[in-house]
């Protein structure tokens, strides 16, 4: 065996030996670096294309586009009534609905007041089951419904392992995050298919992307909705239907627990007239978004950071277009552990901070 003497010759020798191999190396991580690159650097164009530049040039004509009237369910609240004003303002008369008949008549007589449009209201409990949707029908019959928004859901009172979870709040989650978004598109789209037009708006949830632990039953609902409006998408786009899957983070709403952590940073969790404001200017743009921007660009980032510490080759994302949007990156990037990790994080935080605000 020989001996070897020096180390640095050593060194020469071996280095002289893998040049070509480090050449081609230096190649593949440029090549991966300057792909990457672009790739954050179009991110950055589709954001502001999609959450900037429709806000300076004039709105797009909702009625027009879509028709006169707009079905927001869950609409007395939270990200829901916020939307519903929003469609108001831009003259689009609104049937909400919603379980309370005094809230529904209240919240309707002031959009119709503000923004001088129509309201109506339909008082449904979606956790009834299918008797409600023959009164829906029924009471739609003679609108020409334009807009459709899916938004009611039903949350945990707080993030829960799902044993803790009661039947009846499973129940829920189907029966009101499943079950009725489904059943609502399959009243109003017929029309809007006669029609040869129609926007679909389905609010998911951040959760839907991964399973998230400790939503389990809820994050678990959202995928679905994503993964429908998605398919409507394919469907009905080549009749004339534009279908959205609006994919929020946290938004400042009772859902969100008032009084939260998540509740004191607006830049991160926006209120709902904010968020409702950002996401209408995304409709007829994007057919899958979070809907706002600093949603999107916690999603940039995400993607940034982990495009500088995890090597892993995946599929190009999505781009935000008329026909591919952008947002959900890290659904392609994340790795699941990772956000296993983070979500058991925040859910269990979550879930302390609610139980001491009950105790
Ligand atoms: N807030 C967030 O951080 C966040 C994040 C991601 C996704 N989202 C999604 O955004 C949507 C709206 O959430 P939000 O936070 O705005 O909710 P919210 O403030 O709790 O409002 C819920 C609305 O739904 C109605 N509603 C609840 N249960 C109903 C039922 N069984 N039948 C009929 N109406 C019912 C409520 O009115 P009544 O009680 O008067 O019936 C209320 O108008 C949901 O799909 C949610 O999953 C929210």
């Amino acid at each position: 065996m020989a001996a070897v003497d020096s180390f640095y010759l050593l060194y020469r020798e071996i280095a002289r030996s893998c040049n070509c191999y480090m050449e081609a190396l230096a190649l593949v991580g440029a090549w991966y670096t300057a792909r990457k690159s672009i790739t954050v650097v179009c991110d950055f164009y589709s954001l502001v294309r999609l959450h900037f530049i429709p806000r300076l040039v004039s709105r797009a004509d909702l009625i027009k586009q879509y028709g006169r009237w707009a079905v927001v369910s869950g609409a007395t609240d939270g990200i829901g009534r916020a939307y519903a004003e929003e469609l108001a303002s831009r003259g689009l008369n609104i049937v909400l609905i919603s379980r309370n008949q005094e809230k529904l008549q209240m919240v309707a007589k002031d959009i119709a007041d503000t923004y001088k449009v129509e309201t109506d209201i339909i008082v449904a409990d979606f956790s009834s089951g299918r008797e409600i949707y023959d009164p829906i029908r029924e009471a739609l019959k003679d609108k020409d419904i334009g807009i459709l928004v899916n938004n009611v859901a039903v949350f945990y009172p707080y993030p829960q392992y799902f044993t803790q979870v009661s039947e009846d709040k499973l129940w829920d989650i189907i029966n009101v995050n499943i079950a009725a978004a489904s059943l609502m598109v399959h009243i109003v789209l017929p029309g809007m298919v006669e029609r040869k037009k129609g926007a679909v708006v389905t609010i998911s949830s951040g959760s839907c992307c991964k399973p998230t632990p400790q939503l389990a039953a809820f994050s678990a609902s959202k995928a679905y909705l994503d993964h429908f409006s998605r398919a409507l998408q394919y469907e009905y786009a080549s009749k004339g239907i534009f279908v959205q899957s609006l994919i929020p983070f946290y938004v400042a709403t009772n859902m969100t627990t008032p009084g939260s952590f998540l509740h004191k940073c607006p830049w991160l969790v926006p209120s709902p007239k904010v968020y409702a404001h950002h996401a209408v200017s995304t409709l007829g743009i994007s057919k899958r978004t979070t809907g706002y921007w600093s949603h999107s660009i916690q999603v940039l980032l995400r993607d940034f950071t982990l495009t500088l510490f995890v090597s892993l080759e995946l599929e190009p994302f999505e781009r935000v277009a008329p026909r591919r949007s952008i947002q959900f990156l890290f659904a392609q990037y994340m790795p699941e552990w990772l956000w296993v990790w983070g979500a058991n994080i925040l859910n269990r935080s979550l879930r302390k901070e609610a139980l001491s605000c009950k105790a």
